[in-house]
């Protein structure tokens, strides 16, 4: 599954760098060319030997112990990676990460590459909870660093908690899925996406909208992109340029989303709406500006169709992704929309949570089908989102209705 793939595996100083000797194993297993560099500290804990019996491939710990004269050895190894592994990453190299400091083997090499990087944390619970560790964190997730969240359980230190490394198992899974997520796995298939919030009119200069910045749509039209599908983005007003590639069909109301995607419906075989659509409109708009006149002033407003319920309805062979952005019992509430709106899946983001649901570039969701909980993804970029959503549903898609 990993053959042909080149891994540099960071290995930093914990006690469970004793786990990336399994992950060793297991990523060689798989077919992939594993380049190992050590902390100084990591080596207190496991002997470079290991590493380098398990990866067959010299262990890289001091930078200026050149091996290899024809070549700049953190060079070299940063050009050969596909991918950057930090596995367990300390707060120290993700704070060195996040500030773009360079002070031995590892953060050098990972200074000079270009390929993605992953990182999977593992620290005492306090540290990880730290405001300092999660900023750093936050500040990779927005330059693309991808994060392999921590167990909870019992920790080494002797606190419970979450900090413990990932199972090895679950990061050779994430490290495969991220390979064969660049496989297009949507090819011939016609995908629309809603983003954005809608624009309700009251008088021409004054409107009712929401939150919404369109990220989260946008990224799930640009993913689609890339894995091969035909996109369409319906969209409310947002300051994001339009994906490469995707069809943008800009509207302001309810109503002119309603049109634009149900004159579509048709043609669509995964329709995706992560719009933030108004549940209701003024009931009239005033041609003019309203003049300010009494101390109080009611705006009558009246009921908007539920789009993603008539499509729900209307549907034949389309897939249908809902999103419900809740603020308590999110479990109930998007199982709810799911089988009132007759979706195939909801995607739950709880938007009172940090680093969830509106404005900014990450988000936390819960993915349902009709059987209840699929995926629970944590705190991850809108874009990692946006891949993981979309691989599912290519699994569920019929292989025959694509076009060819
Ligand atoms: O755009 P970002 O800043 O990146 O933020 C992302 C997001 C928070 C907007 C997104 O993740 C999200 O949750 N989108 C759905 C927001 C919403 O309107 O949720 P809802 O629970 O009110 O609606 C449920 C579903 O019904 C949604 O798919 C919505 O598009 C749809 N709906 C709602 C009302 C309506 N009249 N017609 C609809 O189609």
């Amino acid at each position: 599954m990993l053959q042909g793939k080149t891994i540099v595996l960071g290995v930093c100083g914990g006690i469970a760098a004793y786990k990336a000797a399994t992950l060793t194993s297991k990523l060689t297993q798989a077919g992939a060319t594993v380049r190992v560099i050590m902390t100084e500290s990591a080596v207190q804990f496991v002997a470079p030997l290991t590493f380098q019996t398990l990866s067959r491939h010299h262990v890289f710990v001091d930078t200026f112990d050149e091996k290899d004269a024809s070549v700049v050895s953190h060079i070299n190894l940063a050009d050969s990676a596909d991918l950057m592994l930090i596995a367990p990453a300390t707060a120290n190299i993700i704070g060195k990460l996040a500030l773009g400091l360079g002070d031995d083997m590892l953060s050098t090499t990972l200074l000079a590459a270009t390929a993605p990087i992953w990182v999977a944390p593992a620290m005492n619970v306090h540290m990880y909870a730290n405001p300092a560790v999660m900023h750093n964190m936050q500040t990779l997730l927005n330059r693309g660093v991808r994060f392999i969240e921590p167990g909870e359980g019992q920790l080494a230190c002797g606190y419970v908690g979450k900090g413990r490394l990932a199972e090895p198992e679950e990061i050779v899974a994430a490290i495969v899925r991220h390979f064969t997520a660049e496989v297009p796995r949507l090819e011939g298939r016609r995908v629309l996406v809603t983003a954005g919030g809608t624009v309700e009119r009251i008088d021409p200069v004054r409107y009712i909208t929401n939150d919404s910045s369109g990220k989260m749509g946008y990224a799930i039209a640009a993913e689609a992109v890339r894995m091969g599908a035909k996109v369409t983005l319906v969209s409310g007003p947002t300051a994001l340029s339009a994906p490469e590639g995707v069809e943008l069909i800009p509207v302001q109301s309810a109503l002119d989303m309603r049109e634009a995607v149900l004159s579509r419906l048709d043609t669509h075989d995964l329709i995706i709406k992560a719009a933030a659509v108004a549940d209701y409109r003024p009931a009239s708009i005033a041609k003019q500006k309203i003049k300010k006149k009494s101390d109080a002033m009611t705006l009558e407003l009246v009921k908007n169709p539920d789009i993603l319920q008539e499509i729900g309805t209307l549907k034949t062979h389309q897939f249908v992704i809902g999103f419900a952005a809740e603020t308590e019992r999110l479990d109930e509430h998007a199982m709810d929309k799911l089988k009132r709106k007759n979706c195939d899946f909801v995607v739950g983001n709880d938007v009172s949570q940090a680093g969830a649901g509106f404005s900014g570039d990450t988000n936390v969701v819960r993915i349902y089908d009709s059987n209840g909980l699929v995926e629970a993804l944590p705190i991850q970029s809108k874009n990692d989102v946006a891949r993981r959503l979309l691989e599912l549903a290519a699994d569920r898609l019929h292989p025959d209705e694509g076009e060819s």
